[in-house]
């Protein structure tokens, strides 16, 4: 039954980590939420506390080994042992208006990948010692279709003429790809799956005059909905006799084909 298993979540309190865990949550699945954001955290414990499952909340910056591993072990203390893991989080910063395009600084650069790679590097590693040691487990990496395709700089700067996808998104998503791929491989033996979930932009709050440009560049005619990106991180959290693993399952209604 994955009712009874934990799954753990970072960027939790974000705007697709707050959605999947209402929606974990009212089919009773037990979280683990991870977010360095304290203010909306307290938010999502506040919205979720009628709910019935298990539920711990840590504020914790994920690119921080010693506090990852603490949270670790005090969870191992309380007999919670974690079964699924879900990278989610990002470091999304406000789009600035500049005069002309600018590629990112370095320190932008670097947090953004700490955040995106490292972060999700340290809870791999952290969390999947005890799945090992149980011989079952889910790792789910949040990807994007910027996992496998380059922005659309044309489509991205009509309004902001100086509006330039950020060049981290893109190296953090196709990274996130090679590492899903590599603990595919290194935990088969232990029955560990990884998989990469990858929609393309969830229909929520986006600009219309981009809105409509995306639509039209999609087959389906509609974007991502949080429903569909939920449905599908279900499958990989079942582990019962699944053979699928390592595999990039692009949520885009067919934009990537064309
Ligand atoms: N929103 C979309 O349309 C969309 C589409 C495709 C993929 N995605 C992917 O979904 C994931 C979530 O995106 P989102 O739109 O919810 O973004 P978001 O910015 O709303 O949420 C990200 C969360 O990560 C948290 N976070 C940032 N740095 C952290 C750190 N060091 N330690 C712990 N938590 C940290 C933030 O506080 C925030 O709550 C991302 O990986 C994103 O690439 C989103």
């Amino acid at each position: 039954m994955i009712k009874n298993k934990f799954i753990l979540i970072s960027g939790a309190a974000g705007f697709l980590g707050r959605n999947l865990c209402y929606l974990f949550s009212k089919y009773d699945y037990n979280l683990i939420c991870l977010d360095n954001n304290n203010l909306k955290l307290k938010i999502l414990k506040n919205k979720l506390k009628n709910k019935k499952n298990k539920k711990y909340y840590f504020s914790v910056d994920i690119t921080d080994e010693k506090n990852v591993i603490k949270i670790y072990e005090k969870l191992r203390k309380n007999n919670c042992i974690i079964d699924i893991i879900i990278n989610n989080a990002a470091n999304n910063l406000p789009v600035k208006k500049t005069k002309s395009p600018k590629l990112m600084n370095i320190d932008s650069w670097k947090r953004d990948l700490d955040v995106g790679l490292l972060g999700a590097y340290i809870l791999t590693k952290t969390f999947s010692e005890s799945m090992r040691a149980n011989k079952s487990g889910s790792i789910i990496n949040i990807g994007s279709d910027l996992s496998i395709l380059s922005p659309n700089h044309e489509i991205y700067k009509s309004r902001h003429k100086s509006y330039l996808k950020p060049i981290s998104y893109s190296v953090i998503k196709h990274g996130l790809s090679g590492m899903n791929k590599y603990f595919a491989t290194l935990y088969a033996k232990d029955k560990i799956i990884s998989n990469m979930i990858s929609p393309g932009p969830i229909d929520y709050k986006i600009p219309s005059y981009l809105r409509k440009k995306l639509i039209s560049n999609t087959p389906m005619k509609k974007l991502c909905s949080i429903e569909e990106v939920f449905k599908a991180i279900l499958f990989f959290c079942d582990t019962n006799n699944r053979h699928i693993t390592g595999q990039n399952i692009i949520i885009d209604g067919g934009k990537s084909l064309i």
